[in-house]
């Protein structure tokens, strides 16, 4: 079974099989989704909201939501995506936050372009 997922703004799609996180997704298909930390839920650059598939995600741990407080322009939508497992076999849409993608760039800053 395999989960589909696009990345917005950029538009970058990956399949991956059911039970990768969104962050493990991004780095598939090279999306610009931060990720200071690593991917230990201490701190919340891999902010995502998500637009297509939130009821099918891993349900939100209590170390997520406390991060999540953290987070800057948080929504109903928003996830962590390194704690966000792709649950079923659908297609997925997730908007990179502003937030991410500056974490992003600022940690691979060659591949900033025109930003
Ligand atoms: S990468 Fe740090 S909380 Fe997700």
């Amino acid at each position: 079974m395999s989960a589909r997922i696009r990345f917005e703004p950029d538009g970058v799609e990956a399949e991956v099989p059911v039970g990768t996180t969104i962050k493990e997704a991004a780095e598939r298909c090279g999306a610009h989704l931060g990720s200071a930390c690593g991917g230990v839920c201490a701190c919340s650059t891999c902010h995502v909201y998500v637009k297509e598939g939130l009821d099918d995600l891993s349900a939100m741990e209590m170390a997520e939501e406390d991060r999540l407080d953290g987070a800057f322009d948080v929504r109903p939508n928003s996830r962590l995506g390194c704690q966000a497992v792709l649950r079923q076999d659908r297609g997925y849409v997730v908007e990179i936050t502003r937030e991410s993608l500056e974490a992003f760039f600022d940690e691979y800053p060659e591949l900033r372009g025109g930003r």
